[in-house]
């Protein structure tokens, strides 16, 4: 460790006597480990039993030193999506089964690298930071072997004061971005990002349908929009589509009260239709999708929820000649075009409720009960 990083080690942990951080500099030189191994406990969250989010418990775990490859972050933000609740409710199909108890669940969050371990030259030491959630997708296809590196699914995740990752996950966040809004980008940003930039190439002559208003939803909003797309959002709350058309949708529909809303969309763009969908409820909501999609349209297969006791009529498909194209958020170089666009256009995530850690809980619950608009982040330190 050079004379300067050994100084800025020392300011940084005020509390720590001079011995123990020179000690701590030491071993970390000897392990050839970059920057600086807090000593001591860290609170985390953890799923437990996975019976209901009330056995998600508090727990304390020696701070990790990173080994070889791995990178040790001290928790800024830390964002939850739809997913976490089947996670923490042992209901999320991938991998099946219970996780172990003390798996730190969710996918998506922002914070500092405090350590690297041997062999990282990409990133540095202080960098702020996110990573997708598929920890080993650097760039090409998708693969299913990424399952053995899903961040809050089979690694660890960020609801904690500290989390170790892969270094080649890691995103540098530039300097205009928040870490509050860099913590909403692993999942629902990114999935938004892929299916409208890498999928569909959106275009400004597009009509984007977005479902709903929630996190993916309202990165839809934000991405169409930046491209200059035309964007129709459905809600089944007046008081969302009001929101959502002060941050640009230019057509918005109630699902609920018109549950033919597909036939209103197609109205509401003059006949045409939407040129991209996404679809971000799943197979239940499809019949409709197809209804309000253009012909040739993209339709881009996002949200997972439950399939309808009755299967979709497909024959919009043919009739059309749709587009179907499912997607997995999303890999390290779409992130990484992702937050320069973000950077470079001031582009800001919706937050709907900013949650502190000791009430971390809260976050699940909230996400349950489905009134936010945007994402929800948990503020951790
Ligand atoms: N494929 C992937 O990689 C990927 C990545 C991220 C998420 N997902 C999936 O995408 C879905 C959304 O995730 P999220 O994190 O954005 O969830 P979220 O924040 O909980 O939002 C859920 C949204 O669903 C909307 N909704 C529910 N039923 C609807 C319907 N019948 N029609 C239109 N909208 C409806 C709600 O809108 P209103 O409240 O406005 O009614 C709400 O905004 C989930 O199924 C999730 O598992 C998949």
């Amino acid at each position: 460790m050079s004379q300067l990083n050994r100084r800025s080690a020392l300011t940084a942990a005020g509390s720590l006597t001079l011995t123990t951080l020179l000690n701590q500099a030491v071993a970390a030189d000897k392990a050839g480990i970059q920057g600086r191994v807090p000593k001591g406990k860290m609170r985390v969250v953890q799923l437990g039993e996975q019976k209901s989010f009330d056995t998600l418990t508090m727990a304390e775990r020696t701070i990790p030193a990173p080994g070889p490859g791995q990178a040790l972050i001290r928790v800024h933000y830390a964002g939850i999506a739809a997913r976490d609740q089947g996670i923490a409710m042992k209901l999320f199909p991938v991998p099946p089964g219970p996780r172990p108890a003390t798996l730190i669940p969710l996918s998506e969050g922002c914070g500092e690298v405090l350590a690297l371990g041997a062999g990282e030259e990409r990133i540095k030491v202080g960098d702020r930071v996110t990573a997708p959630h598929w920890a080993n997708w650097v760039s090409g296809p998708w693969s299913p072997a990424n399952y053995v590196a899903d961040v809050g699914n089979t690694i660890d995740g960020w609801l904690g004061e500290y989390i170790l990752l892969p270094a080649m996950a890691l995103v540098r966040v530039p300097e205009n971005v928040a870490s509050e809004h860099a913590a909403t980008l692993s999942g629902s940003g990114l999935t938004a990002w892929h299916a409208l930039h890498e999928v569909a190439h959106v275009r400004s002559d597009d009509t984007v349908l977005t479902l709903g208003t929630g996190g993916v939803s309202s990165f839809g909003l934000l991405f169409a929009k930046a491209a200059g797309a035309r964007v129709v959002v459905t809600s089944s709350s007046d008081a969302k589509l009001d929101q959502a058309r002060q941050l640009g949708a230019d057509i918005t529909v109630n699902y609920k009260t018109n549950p033919q809303w597909g036939k209103e969309v197609m109205e509401k763009t003059g006949g045409q239709g939407a040129s991209v969908v996404l679809e971000n409820v799943g197979p239940a909501t499809l019949d409709q999708s197809m209804a309000a999609a253009a012909v040739n349209a993209r339709v881009v297969m996002i949200g997972t929820g439950r399939p309808p006791p009755n299967p979709p009529n497909m024959n919009g498909m043919y009739l059309k000649n749709l587009m179907l194209k499912a997607i997995s958020a999303g890999s390290r170089t779409m992130m990484e075009n992702m937050i320069t666009a973000m950077a470079q256009n001031n582009l800001k995530p919706v937050i709907a409720l900013t949650i502190p850690f000791a009430e971390a809980k809260r976050a699940y619950t909230e996400i349950r009960d489905g009134d936010h608009f945007g994402k929800i982040v948990i503020k951790i330190s």
